[in-house]
């Protein structure tokens, strides 16, 4: 796929109190992050070491809060109530207005971001494509969402958006999801095998599984460092988002 396609989102913003009613600007700010993550426009994209820039790629997505709603009528593409939970866990209770949440949009034709406040330290979490239409979006912690306002460092560059969303892509962990193991895979044939996830602001190279000399990608988005560490998806990366987008999340597109 060579152009640029745009997927229509809608934000249901879940508050328990006015500080959780994040602003328009806090929520622009997010839209801001994916649109520079997934095109790789990102300023920090040059921190990626040499050896791996040109593995950089251009996913050739774009986000934009939808501006019709599922009735057809105009929307600022956000959703706002107030809730009397006062932390949501992975249940996916903010995903039904009867359990404190909102309910989600047409999953075929948006993709439902839910802003929360998550409980136990929890930054977001994703529904890989294929399940239920009720459930699928991201959901992400008010303090982990966009650069402002209650976004909180070092979870306040937007980036766990960007990996849910990859998620939502269908990309898993770059450390294969085997807790340490060296066995686990992501299926993508350019990020190098690594054992667990790293953690922070690693330093370059970091080594597992014997992939020296250059050690753990651990500066793509699909593996837990912070914010400010993470910063690039890979070509192999975009292969299996295309063939999401051409595939089970193809209704996105028309
Ligand atoms: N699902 C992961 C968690 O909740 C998200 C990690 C996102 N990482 C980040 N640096 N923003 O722990
Ligand atoms: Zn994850
Ligand atoms: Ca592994």
């Amino acid at each position: 796929r060579a152009e640029v396609v745009t997927v229509d989102v809608v934000v249901h913003i879940v508050h328990a109190h006015d500080g959780q009613n994040l602003t328009e600007e806090q929520i622009d700010g997010q839209i801001a992050v994916l649109n520079e993550d997934f095109r790789a426009t990102n300023a920090d994209v040059k921190n990626v070491p040499a050896v791996w820039q040109g593995l950089i790629a251009d996913s050739r997505i774009e986000f934009r809060r939808a501006s019709t709603d599922p009735e057809g009528n105009p929307t600022t593409g956000v959703t706002r109530r107030r809730t009397n939970k006062t932390a949501f866990s992975d249940n996916d209770a903010i995903k039904f207005t009867a359990q404190g949440g909102t309910d989600a949009w047409p999953a075929d034709r948006y993709l439902n971001i839910w802003v929360g406040q998550l409980s136990g330290g929890l930054l977001g979490y994703a529904q890989f494509p294929g399940g239920p239409a009720e459930t699928d979006g991201v959901v992400i912690t008010h303090t982990g969402f966009g650069t402002t306002g209650t976004a909180a460092a070092p979870f306040n560059l937007g980036r766990t958006t960007t990996h849910e969303i990859g998620h939502w892509l269908n990309l898993f962990h770059i450390g294969g999801d085997d807790g340490t193991g060296c066995s686990g895979s992501d299926f993508v044939a350019d990020t190098p095998n690594q054992a667990g996830q790293n953690f922070g602001t690693p330093n370059f190279p970091s080594i597992t599984c014997n992939n020296g000399p250059n050690g753990d990608m651990f500066m793509n988005y699909m593996d837990y460092t912070d914010d400010a560490a993470m910063v690039m998806f890979t070509h192999g990366q975009v292969l299996r988002v295309e063939a999401c987008l051409a595939g089970p999340r193809r209704s996105l597109l028309t």
